[in-house]
């Protein structure tokens, strides 16, 4: 959470920071800030609230003129929102940008105070800031050393010092960082998409290394101050696939790019009609080895991975735990080398299921990520990784990351079982087709986006409601009742249809929607009478299902038909509607659709 930016070259440095972390938004927008020199001083500008209101103030209070500088968009941690927590933090000689949590800092600020320095912010960045200024003797290297060698947590920093009006320093560990070289200008960013505009080669920061720009270039140094060398990487895709494209918002955006991102994911791992992910390691004979497998990830990561479990046990017949990645990193899981561990997260630099990979690799299990993020934290640190191709994605929640999350299960679930001898040949061939086919099926949902748009508008007064499935619908639902939560801010739970009557039907009360998907032909008729137990309840029920069910008129209000693939990989296309009825749940409603109240897409902190 959080984004940092840095520039140094012959640009507005001030407008390149702003534009640079309006792509950065989606890392929290809570508040924003810049330093920037002006005639060799260090200038502040910050502010609460969203990056518009510091452009505002900028324009109104007076633009910093200036070729080099550092910039902030927050996610309050330490102290609420607020001018005074915005970043940057420092003073006239030190100025810094901070992305991660210092977790020693109330140790750091009482020695801090004792050695004088006051503090006027709640937050942990203030005291690395003065930290800096403490150690800083004219030799900026030597000031970061000591400061790295102290504090405890996660950071990406980006620094400027005061006798150093052309350069911008910057460090990380567990915060991710990339450095963006350009003609005659150099940049740092939290992520890709923040340097597009300029330049698409960058260099990947690694653990305390520090990195300097300074006339238009970039040099890398480790901690010790010994130059290094890096490989140029090249953003494999560009400004356009960053922005709208002429959608309202990133969301419906995203949505719509599923059909392409599944195929994009999908085809490069097809061999003959088989699935094949031996690119990454994954071998026939390595895949069967495993007596047990984990899946590892946090909110949508980890629904995909709950829909994971239910096709790789039905069909390969291993045993899958899924775990949120907070709660595995502190269960003591028993693992062992017979074990594979799968970790599943759009960006890759996700806190928890970094430190869950972390314990997965230290107890000796082998590691698998599923990434979309090129060069991410999770990529690099796992053992194998399978890179889901959706491009980047920008809106808060998330969509086409678990379509293509999914889609890279189905793939590892296909091949499992044939390599276990589970499924034949041909059978295995049957499946990839319709895995292949599945973009042009999910554009026959996205068809539905009016219907989706009418029962949303159904929804909007609504204070709760559920989702009930059972089975595969169950996995599903928890991704739809997530969805809704995150962007219309209604409340919903999703629950097993079957588990209802167990308590929670003591909720519904007349004209409650209650969402109830049917995929699973094998589950209909017990699904069915769980809906009829809801509707004679007084339920409003919106009805899931393949379109040539015929469900009954009297027991559910709005039925949405899907076409039909196999019940093993419904989960695809019935994906869809939920999410077009969360989006436009969250449009009618008026909210901010792409950045929901209180949620960060990347979350680095735990
Ligand atoms: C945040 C985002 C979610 C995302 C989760 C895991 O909570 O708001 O949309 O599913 O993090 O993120 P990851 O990048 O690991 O998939």
């Amino acid at each position: 959470m959080c984004g940092i930016v840095g520039y140094v070259g012959k640009r507005d440095c001030t407008k390149v920071l702003l534009d640079s972390l309006a792509k950065l938004e989606y890392r929290g927008y809570d508040s924003a800030g810049v330093a920037v020199f002006e005639n060799s001083e260090i200038k502040v500008s910050k502010s609460k609230g969203r990056l518009l209101e510091l452009k505002n103030k900028l324009e109104n209070e007076g633009w910093i003129d200036g070729c080099c500088g550092i910039g902030h968009t927050r996610w309050a941690t330490h102290g609420e929102p607020s001018d005074i927590n915005s970043h940057p933090h420092g003073n006239r000689r030190v100025s810094i940008v901070h992305n991660g949590i210092i977790e020693n800092y109330q140790k750091i600020k009482k020695f801090l105070e004792k050695k004088g320095y006051t503090f006027e912010s709640q937050t942990d960045t203030e005291t690395v800031a003065k930290l800096l200024d403490y150690y800083y003797d004219g030799d900026p290297m030597y000031a970061i050393r000591r400061v790295v060698a102290e504090i405890e947590g996660s950071y990406a920093l980006g620094m400027v010092f005061k006798e150093f009006p052309n350069a911008v320093y910057a460090v990380r560990k567990d915060s991710p960082l990339i450095v963006g070289v350009g003609k005659d200008e150099a940049f740092v960013a939290s992520d890709v998409p923040a340097i597009l505009e300029y330049t698409k080669d960058y260099y990947l920061l690694e653990r305390d290394e520090v990195v300097v720009l300074k006339n238009g270039k970039a040099e890398i140094f480790d901690i010790h101050g010994m130059k290094i060398e890096k490989e140029l990487q090249t953003a494999d895709f560009d400004l356009e696939a960053a922005e709208k494209g002429g959608y309202p918002h990133f969301m419906l955006k995203e949505i719509n790019e599923q059909p392409n991102a599944v195929k994009t994911t999908v085809t490069p791992r097809i061999t003959d009609g088989m699935p094949d992910l031996s690119e990454c390691g994954l071998t026939p004979e390595r895949l069967t080895r495993y007596k047990n497998i984990f899946v590892v990830a946090c909110g949508t990561a980890m629904h995909a991975g709950l829909v994971g479990k239910y096709v790789i046990e039905q069909l390969a017949r291993v045993p899958v735990t899924v775990d949120v990645a907070s709660e595995f990193r502190y269960r003591d899981p028993i693992l062992c080398d017979e074990d594979l561990v799968i970790l599943v997260s759009q960006s890759g630099e996700t806190a928890d299921t970094r430190e869950a990979l972390r314990l997965s690799k230290e107890r000796g299990a082998d590691t698998l990520a599923i990434v979309n993020v090129k060069g991410s934290s999770i990529a690099r640190a796992a053992d194998m990784v399978i890179y889901t191709h959706a491009g980047p994605e920008i809106s808060v929640a998330s969509t086409k990351a678990y379509m293509v999350q999914i889609s890279v299960f189905y793939l590892l679930a296909f091949e499992l079982a044939y390599a276990k001898e589970k499924i034949d040949r041909e059978e295995c061939m049957r499946l990839t087709k319709q895995l292949l086919r599945m973009p042009d099926t999910i554009n026959e949902v996205l068809q539905k986006s009016e219907q989706c748009k009418y029962i949303a508008s159904k929804l909007v007064n609504a204070g709760n409601l559920l989702y009930i499935g059972r089975g595969l619908d169950y996995a599903l639902s928890m991704e739809g009742s997530l969805k809704l939560k995150e962007i219309s801010y209604i409340h919903s739970e999703s629950y097993a249809a079957g588990e209802l009557k167990h308590g929670t039907i003591s909720l519904v009360t007349d004209g409650m929607p209650v969402i109830a998907v049917a995929t699973q032909r094998k589950l209909y008729e017990k699904t069915f009478s769980n809906v009829e137990e809801v509707k004679s309840r007084g339920a409003m029920v919106i009805f899931v299902t393949h379109e040539n069910i015929k469900a009954d008129s009297k027991t559910v209000d709005y039925v949405i038909g899907l076409p039909s693939v196999d019940d093993i990989l419904m989960p695809m296309p019935a994906v869809v509607p939920l999410q077009l009825i969360a989006y436009y749940t969250s449009v009618l409603k008026g909210n901010d659709v792409d950045k929901p109240r209180n949620l960060a897409k990347s979350v680095t902190v735990e």
